[in-house]
C-alpha cells in the first residue's frame, strides 16, 4: 500500500518537503511531523494540543460529533448496561473482557492487593483534619512508591502489571480512608467478601458501633448499581489532561506511583475532573430556577471568569454520551434510594440544561452537558460529600491511566517527552 503523504511548503523560502499522512483505525488522519525540524527547520505550535495527537493507542476511541465513546471497540452504553467496573478495569488493562475464571482471578488479585501498609495510617493520620481530600490522595498515592519499593523495574512486565493491580486496588482504600479521616471516624479495612464498589460503601460508612449484621445495612445493591455504572462512564477518555499527564511523567521512566499523582493533581482542576464538585457548588449558588438567566448570563460575559461547570468539552461537539447514560440513572437512583427523583437540584440541573440548551450562546459554540454536569447529583444522593466527588473520578481513571501508563511502557523505543516553544523573552544581553 503506498504511503500517503502531505506537502508542507513555507512560502516566504519556497522550501517544500512531504511529510507521511498516518491513518488509525477509525478517525481523523494526522501528519507525522517528527521530521518538520530536521526537514524545514521549523516547529509547530498549538498551545492546548487542539489539533495534536501525542501518541498511538488502541485503548479508547472518541467521535466528538457523533458523540461515540469505545472502550476497546466496545461503546460505553454497552458496557454500561452489561459489565462491572471491575470487568471494564480489565478490559481497558488486557484489550480483552476476560472470561468468568479469568475475571474471577483478576478480581480475587485486586482483593490481595487491597490492604494498605499499616504506617500508612499515621502518613493519613498526619493530614490536618480538614485537609482537602484531593490534597490528600496526591500526597499518598505520590508516597505509595516510599512503602512498596519492590517490583519497581519498570523494565519488568510483571513488575509493571504488579504496580497497576496495586493501584486499581488501593485507590478505593486510600479514597475512603481520606474521607474517614476527615469526619474522624476510623479507618475500615477493606473485606475478601464484599465486591469492589461494596467495599468502597462499606470502607465509606459502615459504624463500629452499628453490629454488621447484613450487606444491605449499609450496602444499597441500588447504590453499588450505581457506583459501577459512574466508575466505568469515568474510567477512561483518551488523552485527556491527567491522562496525558500520567504519560508525560512516566516518559521519563518516573516510578508509577508519582505518575498517577501527578495525573490525580491534573485531574483536580475545575477544567477537567474538579469540574463534577464545582456543579454542585455552581447549583447550590444559583439555588432557584428564577436565577438560572443570571447565571447564563455571567457564563456568556466575555469579562466575567464564570463558566457553566459541567457544560462543553474539547472533544464533544455534540452530547457527551456518558452525561447522557448519567441523567438517564438519576431517575433510577433518586427514586431506587427511596428518595424522591424530585431532588431539588436535580430539577435545578434539568432546567438549566433546558435553558442553556436552548440559548443561541450555547448552541451556536456547542456546548454540552459533560460527564461532570449529573454526576454530582448521584455522588449526593449516596451521601457522599461534595468534596469527596473528584476523589470518585479519581478512583475510576485510575483504570485508564494504569492502562495508558502499561501501554506507554510495553511500547518499545520509549522516548522522553520533551515540547519545545516559542522563545518570546529578550534577545541575548549583557549586564
Ligand atoms: C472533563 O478531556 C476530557 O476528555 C475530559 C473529560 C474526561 O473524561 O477526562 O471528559 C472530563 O474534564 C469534562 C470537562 C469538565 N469541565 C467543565 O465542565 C468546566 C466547564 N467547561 C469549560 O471549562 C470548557 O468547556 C472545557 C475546559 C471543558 C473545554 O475547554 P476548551 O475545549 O478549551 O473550550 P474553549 O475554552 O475553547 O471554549 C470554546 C468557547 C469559548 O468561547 P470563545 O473564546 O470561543 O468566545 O466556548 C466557551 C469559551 O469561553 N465555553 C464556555 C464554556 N465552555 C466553553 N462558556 C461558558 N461556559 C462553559 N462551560
Amino acid at each position: 500500500m503506498t504511503e500517503e503523504t502531505l506537502t508542507i511548503r513555507n512560502n516566504s523560502t519556497g522550501k517544500e518537503a512531504d511529510f507521511s499522512l498516518l491513518k488509525g483505525t477509525i478517525g481523523t488522519p494526522v501528519i507525522d511531523v517528527s521530521s518538520l525540524n530536521k526537514k524545514m527547520g521549523l516547529f509547530t505550535y498549538d498551545p492546548g494540543f487542539m489539533s495534536t495527537s501525542s501518541c498511538k493507542s488502541s485503548i479508547t476511541y472518541i467521535d466528538g460529533e457523533k458523540g461515540v465513546l469505545l472502550y476497546r471497540g466496545y461503546p460505553i452504553d454497552q458496557l454500561a448496561e452489561k459489565c462491572s467496573f471491575l470487568e471494564v478495569a480489565h478490559l481497558l488493562m488486557n484489550g480483552e473482557l476476560a472470561d468468568d475464571a479469568k475475571q474471577a482471578e483478576f478480581e480475587h488479585e485486586i482483593g490481595q492487593h487491597a490492604m494498605l501498609h499499616e504506617a500508612m495510617r499515621s502518613f493519613i493520620d498526619g493530614f490536618h483534619y480538614d485537609a482537602h481530600p484531593m490534597a490528600m490522595m496526591v500526597g499518598i498515592v505520590g508516597s505509595l512508591s516510599a512503602f512498596y519499593h519492590s517490583e519497581l523495574d519498570m523494565n519488568d512486565p510483571e513488575h509493571r502489571r504488579i504496580s497497576a493491580m496495586r493501584m486499581l486496588a488501593k485507590m478505593p482504600v486510600i479514597a475512603a480512608a481520606c474521607y474517614r479521616h476527615s469526619i474522624g471516624f476510623p479507618f475500615v479495612y477493606p473485606r475478601s467478601d464484599l465486591s469492589y464498589c461494596e467495599n468502597f460503601l462499606n470502607m465509606m460508612f459502615s459504624l463500629p458501633s452499628q453490629k454488621y449484621i447484613d450487606k444491605d445495612n449499609y450496602i444499597d445493591p441500588v447504590a453499588v448499581k450505581a457506583l459501577n455504572l459512574l466508575f466505568i462512564l469515568h474510567a477512561d477518555h483518551e488523552q485527556n489532561a491527567s491522562t496525558s499527564t500520567v504519560r508525560l511523567a512516566s516518559s521519563t521512566g518516573a516510578n508509577p506511583y508519582a505518575c498517577i499523582a501527578a495525573g490525580i493533581g491534573a485531574l483536580w482542576g475545575p477544567a477537567h475532573g474538579g469540574a463534577n464538585e464545582a456543579v454542585l457548588s455552581m447549583l447550590e449558588e444559583i439555588g432557584t430556577v428564577d436565577r438560572i438567566p443570571e447565571f447564563i448570563a455571567k457564563a456568556k460575559d466575555k469579562n466575567d471568569p464564570f463558566r457553566l461547570m459541567g457544560f462543553g468539552h474539547r472533544v464533544y461537539k455534540n452530547f457527551d454520551p456518558r452525561a447522557t447514560i448519567i441523567r438517564k440513572a438519576c431517575y433510577e437512583v433518586l427514586e431506587g434510594l427511596g428518595g424522591s427523583e424530585k431532588d431539588p437540584l436535580f430539577e435545578l440541573a434539568l432546567e438549566l440544561e433546558a435553558y442553556a440548551l436552548n440559548d443561541e450562546y450555547f448552541i451556536e459554540k456547542k456546548l454540552y452537558p459533560n460527564v461532570d454536569f449529573y454526576s454530582g447529583i448521584i455522588y449526593k444522593a449516596l451521601n457522599i460529600p461534595v468534596d469527596m466527588f473528584t476523589v470518585m473520578f479519581t478512583i475510576a481513571r485510575t483504570a485508564g491511566w494504569v492502562s495508558h501508563w502499561l501501554e506507554m511502557m510495553a511500547e518499545p523505543g520509549q522516548r522522553i517527552s520533551r515540547p519545545r516553544q516559542i522563545y518570546t523573552g529578550h534577545d541575548i544581553r549583557n549586564i
